[in-house]
This record gives structure tokens, C-alpha cells and sequence, in this order.
């Protein structure tokens, strides 16, 4: 009989690399869209640690990330109970499907990453993990047989190209193996970062950590440049990052406030950078504070919670990787254990 999947939850799956400390771009891109679906269906979250190491070569500083990472992600609401926290690695046959979907793969696909060329073009070093970095990404997703991807807007090509690579698995082997999935994006999938560009770890100077201490946060949003227009003179705020940021936080009358202000003139930038820096204590500070401040406290509980996770995504990938095996010609796993335990 047909497998019925009308009744079947949605499968979201993301991941967000541990390659600095996570700043408002990835909470208003990415996070707060992925604490939000864990309402809505299955959720599989994973801090991406096998990608960051295409930058981070630093152990202690990796493990650092790591768990700041996952503590976020608690901190802000994600719910263990609701959606799955792990760490990438901890499923390791990600690498192994990575490898056997880059065999289906043309270079000409591989060539056309935007962000690889960003990459490099920013200086980060071209190996050839960062070249096969679209591989692994797409094996994250289709070893987890996830239907929706949220993510920012940067990230949406290489959605397309797991789509491409699970067609090419598929024809090659003559099997429905993997299924598409599709990209979804928030509100706001590409948010500008401090020093124009978009907001990303890799540029230190152009982030706002979530949970970045009060003073360094003040010093970040006083410091933003702007020109030397005086308080009275209209301002185009489109291209203004105290405004684009405000209109973030704020409920939208008080953004609709900043903007006429900046408009019409009356609006001065110190005053619209108070204002900003108030909104982000409001919504990042308190509570959220706290929460975040326990975690450190107790580094156990977010270990527990990415044990768990890990342990559950992992018994989805093992049936996936089944699947994978059997149709390649690749021993199953049933024999891969004989192997390993033989002579134990
Ligand atoms: P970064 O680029 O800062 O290293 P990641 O690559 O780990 O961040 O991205 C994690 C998630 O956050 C991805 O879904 C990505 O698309 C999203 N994201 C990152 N930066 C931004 C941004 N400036 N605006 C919107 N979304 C973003
Ligand atoms: N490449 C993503 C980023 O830099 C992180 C990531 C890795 C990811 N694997 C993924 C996102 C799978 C979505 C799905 O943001």
C-alpha cells in the first residue's frame, strides 16, 4: 500500500555554525523563525561544527562556540521537549553521505556557490572543505528527510543545490532515495550588519552578539557611523542601520515613529541609537539574560540536552543511511557492525 503522508508533520531542519558568538542576524534571519516552528512540526536543529572548522582550527575555541551556541538557542526559547538540539558530529554519517552524494555531483555545480567565492573573496582561506561545504550541507538535510529548510537569505542557493544533488542521487541509483526539500525564509533574511555589509561572524566588527555583555553592546551601538547631519535634517532611513536594526525590535507604530522622525526631520541619530539600545535590552536583556547566564552555570544541562537530541536525530539518519546503502551496493549497517565488533 502507498505510504499515506497526508498526516505526516512537517520536518524543519537548520543548522547554525559555532564559528563565533550568534548575533542579531541570526536570531531575525534564522533563530527566532526556527524557536517559532517548534509549535508548527518536527524540528531538528544542529550547530554545525563540521563546517566550522573549514574556519575554526582551534579546539578549545570550537567546543567554546559549541555550547555557546546551543545555549542561545535555550536561552531565546527553544524547548527540548519541542524540537531537537544536537551537535552535528555527533551523527557522523552526515560525512559519510556527503562524500557518496559529491560522486553524483558535477564541479560545474559546485563551481557556481556564491558563497564559496564570498569566502574566499573575504580572505578565508579556498580548501577544499570550504569547496565541498554545499556537499555536507546538503547531506545534512536529506539524511534528516527534512521538508522545509528555514533559513537567511544567504543560504537559499545552496538549498537549491541539495535539491539538485538529491535529483542526481537519485537518477544515478534508479531510486527514490531522497526527497526535495524547499527553503524558507523570515521576515528578515538578509540584515545588515554594522559596517554595511551583512551581519556576519566571520566580520566581528559587524555584529551585535544576542547576548553580547550591556557595556560592549552600548559601545557597539553608540560607536555605529553615521553622517553629520544635524538633528532637524531629513534622513533617508532605507539605508540607515540604527533604523533597519530598531525596526527589528520595536513594536511597528514605535519603528513607524523612528522613521517619520528621520523623514521629516527631527530625529537625531544619538537620540535613534538610545532608542535602539533601549529596545535591545527589552527584548534580549532580563529573562533572556538570566536564562543565558545559567546555562554557563550549568554547562550539564546543555550537554544533556544535545546527548538527547543527538540520539534520536541519529536513529532517523541510520534509516535513511539504509536506504542509501542498499541502493548504492554499500554493506549495510547490519554488516558494518559485524565487522567492527569482530575480535572484540
Ligand atoms: P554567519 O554568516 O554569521 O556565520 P551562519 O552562516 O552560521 O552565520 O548562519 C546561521 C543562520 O543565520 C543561517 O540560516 C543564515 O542564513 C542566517 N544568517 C546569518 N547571517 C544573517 C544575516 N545577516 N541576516 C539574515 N540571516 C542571517
Ligand atoms: N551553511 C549554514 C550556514 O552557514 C549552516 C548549515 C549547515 C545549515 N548545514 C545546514 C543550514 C543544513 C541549513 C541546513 O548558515
Amino acid at each position: 500500500m502507498p505510504e499515506d503522508n497526508s498526516k505526516k508533520p512537517i520536518r524543519y531542519l537548520s543548522g547554525v555554525q559555532p564559528s563565533g558568538r550568534l548575533h542579531l542576524g541570526n536570531y531575525f534571519g534564522a533563530i527566532r523563525n526556527h524557536i517559532r516552528l517548534q509549535d508548527q512540526g518536527e524540528c531538528f536543529y544542529f550547530i554545525a561544527n563540521y563546517h566550522s572548522l573549514t574556519t575554526v582550527q582551534d579546539a578549545e575555541q570550537l567546543k567554546k562556540f559549541t555550547f555557546m551556541a546551543a545555549a542561545d538557542y535555550l536561552a531565546l526559547g527553544l524547548d527540548p521537549a519541542k524540537a531537537l538540539l544536537f551537535r552535528q558530529s555527533d551523527v557522523p554519517e552526515v560525512a559519510e553521505l556527503a562524500w557518496l552524494l559529491s560522486t553524483v555531483t558535477g564541479m560545474g555545480l559546485m563551481e557556481r556557490a556564491h558563497s564559496y567565492k564570498d569566502k574566499v573573496a573575504r580572505g578565508i582561506a579556498p580548501s577544499l572543505g570550504l569547496f565541498f561545504y554545499p556537499a555536507l550541507m546538503a547531506a545534512d538535510i536529506l539524511i534528516y528527510r527534512s521538508d522545509k529548510v528555514p533559513v537567511g537569505q544567504d543560504q537559499i542557493q545552496h538549498i537549491e543545490m541539495c535539491r539538485d544533488m538529491a535529483g542526481y542521487f537519485n537518477h544515478a541509483f534508479q531510486k527514490e532515495v531522497f526527497k526535495l526539500p524547499e527553503g524558507v525564509l523570515s521576515e528578515a533574511p538578509k540584515v545588515m550588519g554594522l559596517t554595511g555589509g551583512k551581519m556576519s561572524k566571520s566580520d566581528e566588527a559587524s555584529v551585535i552578539p544576542i547576548f553580547g555583555e550591556p557595556a560592549e553592546i552600548k559601545k557597539k551601538v553608540m560607536g555605529i557611523v553615521t553622517d553629520s547631519k544635524g538633528v532637524a535634517e531629513p534622513k533617508d532611513p532605507d539605508q540607515n542601520i540604527i533604523y533597519l536594526l530598531y525596526r527589528l525590535v520595536a513594536a511597528p507604530g514605535e519603528a513607524a515613529g523612528m522613521e517619520k522622525g528621520f523623514r521629516q526631520g527631527g530625529m537625531g541619530y544619538g537620540d535613534a541609537k538610545k532608542m535602539l539600545l533601549s529596545k535591545l535590552e527589552e527584548v534580549f536583556g532580563g529573562e533572556r539574560r538570566e536564562k543565558r547566564k545559567k546555562m554557563d552555570e550549568k554547562p550539564d544541562l546543555v550537554e544533556d540536552v544535545l546527548v538527547a537530541g543527538a540520539q534520536r536525530a541519529r536513529r532517523t539518519a541510520a534509516r535513511t543511511m539504509e536506504q542509501v546503502y542498499e541502493a548504492t551496493g554499500l554493506p549495510s549497517s547490519k554488516i558494518k557492525k559485524a565487522v567492527w565488533t569482530a575480535g572484540t
